[in-house]
């Protein structure tokens, strides 16, 4: 077993866990749109609809994000790994490729994903260097036909 120090490897051993990927969107003070991609989102309860994702702490958009207190996970499909790569990028106008519709809040939800959700936040749990957020699903919508992106070995799969 390894030491709990080495975080490379740390890395590693969550990467074999297979997920597939999100773009997580809110909105800053302006109303401009803010996300990122992620590959921690968890369904987390049916009764009542909660998921959680975890943004890191120095994610440019969770000041953003925790300010509005709503925010939208999109699932991606197989065919939109540029938009995922588009998100973990800098430097760049991040909403600029894909179909984007707003949901009540206000956040922006993808279209041709394999599905969306609009969550406000419940709850912000502090844990290490990420947040766990955790959202109430006020609506949703699904396109289960479509495959999804998977990610897994920090590769796309
Ligand atoms: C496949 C993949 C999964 C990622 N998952 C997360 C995640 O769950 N949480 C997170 O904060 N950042 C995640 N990132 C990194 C973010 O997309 C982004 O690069 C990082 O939050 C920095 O964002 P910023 O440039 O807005 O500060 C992921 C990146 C990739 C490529």
């Amino acid at each position: 077993m390894r030491r709990m120090t080495d975080a490379r490897a740390l890395r590693d051993a969550f990467g074999c866990f297979a997920t597939g990927i999100t773009i997580v969107t809110s909105m800053d003070e302006a109303g401009a749109p803010v996300g990122f991609t992620a590959n921690s989102f968890t369904s987390v309860s049916l009764d009542p609809p909660l998921l959680l994702v975890c943004p890191g702490k120095n994610a440019s958009s969770l000041p953003a994000i925790l300010r509005a207190g709503v925010f939208g996970v999109n699932v991606l499909a197989a065919d939109q790994r540029p938009i995922a790569e588009r998100f973990a990028m800098r430097g760049v106008d991040r909403f600029a490729n894909g179909e984007w519709v707003e949901a009540e809040s206000g956040v922006l939800l993808l279209e041709g994903a394999c599905s969306n959700f609009a969550c406000t936040t419940v709850n912000e749990v502090d844990a290490g260097d990420h947040i766990v957020l955790i959202g109430r699903i006020e609506s949703f919508r699904a396109a289960c036909e479509r495959k999804p992106l998977m990610y897994v070995q920090g590769q796309y799969a």
